[in-house]
């Protein structure tokens, strides 16, 4: 191990994201994008934001953008925070209410949770998902320490009901609790209506999915005054400008085109409903997906031969070499023709 690094450097296992190929041309299903661009409006704020004024240092209360996400979900502008992408405002979370101390989260979820911890001194205590690949409310309850589950959770691509999560919430009033809805626009309930009542809950958001906008970098996270405030320090302790002038326009633009997002949002739903059925009369298993992604499994071949086999097509899917899932791969869901092809080539395969 190099020598000039620092014994916290030495010691982070640090996350591996999905591929993002340079030399050849691949159908991408593998890291969640959207695979429709962003609503014009962005590219045009973007543009627009792209003068002298660069020259200035952005807001760093991202003031704008945060009026408009209040416009927009209904919340006091205090209530939220913003951040450069989801993954950003997660870290800042881990520094601000675990650094030091104890969480809990699912066996298979998002990836990134044990790195954050790692980074931030947090013991980690991963609780197993039930034979359906479900989490069970009960198993959080009384934790000793704070909690992060992402609904839906990621890569089982499965949702749990909101009056789940407010049990949850009942039962660890000293804890905070994060929901990490990054794909809830894909059919799940937010549950941002329980903040007034548990002052305890972050619910954490991002444009990457829903809005076409995982290469602008920005997420959001809604609490109590006293988590945002948390959550402020740490910032503030960073990098006062972590949104630039230009993601900040683009986030705002992106916010206030609803009448695309629904548009978007509504075709990758149906697309993924027409690609679930036609992946069942393959013999395929998929879990009920409120996601832009299903986790899926085939009755006879092994997912790391199907993952290899669809790589040497051209489609790239996610295959995560991990006990309990090792036999199941990630699909995002792509436009209406790629899926076409995604279940040609596995016509083939098969
Ligand atoms: C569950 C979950 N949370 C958060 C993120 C991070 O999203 P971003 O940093 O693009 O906002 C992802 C990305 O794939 C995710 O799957």
């Amino acid at each position: 191990m190099n020598d000039f690094f620092s014994e916290l450097v030495k010691g982070l296992e640090p996350y591996v994201p999905g591929e993002q190929p340079k030399n050849k041309k691949y159908i991408k299903l593998n890291t969640n994008e959207n695979p429709y661009p962003p609503s014009p409006e962005v590219i045009k704020a973007i543009r627009e934001a792209a003068n002298e004024d660069l020259r200035l240092y952005p807001d760093p209360e991202c003031e704008d953008l945060r009026k408009t996400v209040s416009d927009c979900y209904g919340m006091k502008h205090k209530q939220i925070f913003v951040g450069n992408g989801s993954d950003e405002v997660l870290a800042f979370s881990f520094g601000a209410f675990f650094a030091g101390k104890k969480i809990f989260f699912p066996d298979i979820t998002y990836s990134f949770y044990p790195v954050y911890a790692g980074l931030f001194n947090v013991a980690y205590e991963e609780i197993p998902l039930n034979k359906d690949f479900e989490i069970d409310a009960a198993d959080y309850f009384k934790a000793d320490g704070g909690i992060i589950i992402p609904n839906p959770n990621a890569p089982t691509s499965k949702y749990l009901d909101t009056n789940k999560i407010e049990e949850i919430l009942k039962s660890n009033s000293k804890n905070v609790v994060i929901i990490d809805e990054a794909y809830i626009d894909f059919g799940g309930n937010t549950c941002i209506s329980l903040l007034n009542q548990y002052a305890n809950l972050l619910v954490i958001h991002t444009l990457s999915k829903a809005r076409s906008l995982a290469g602008l970098r920005v997420g959001f996270a809604f609490g109590s005054e006293e988590l945002i405030s948390g959550l402020d320090r740490i910032k503030n302790s960073f990098n006062s400008y972590t949104l630039d002038r230009v993601a900040l326009a683009g986030a705002v633009a992106a916010l206030k085109d609803d009448s695309y997002f629904q548009e978007t949002k509504k075709k990758i739903i149906q697309t993924r409903e027409r690609t679930i059925q036609a992946l069942k009369a393959l013999n395929f298993i998929v879990m009920d997906s409120k996601s832009n992604f299903i986790f899926i499994s085939h009755k006879k071949l092994e997912a790391e031969f199907i993952f290899k086999k669809l790589r040497d097509r051209g489609i790239l899917i996610r295959f995560f070499n991990k006990p309990r899932i090792n036999n199941f791969m990630r699909v995002t869901i792509g436009t209406d023709r790629e899926m076409q092809v995604f279940i040609k080539a596995l016509e083939k395969i098969i």
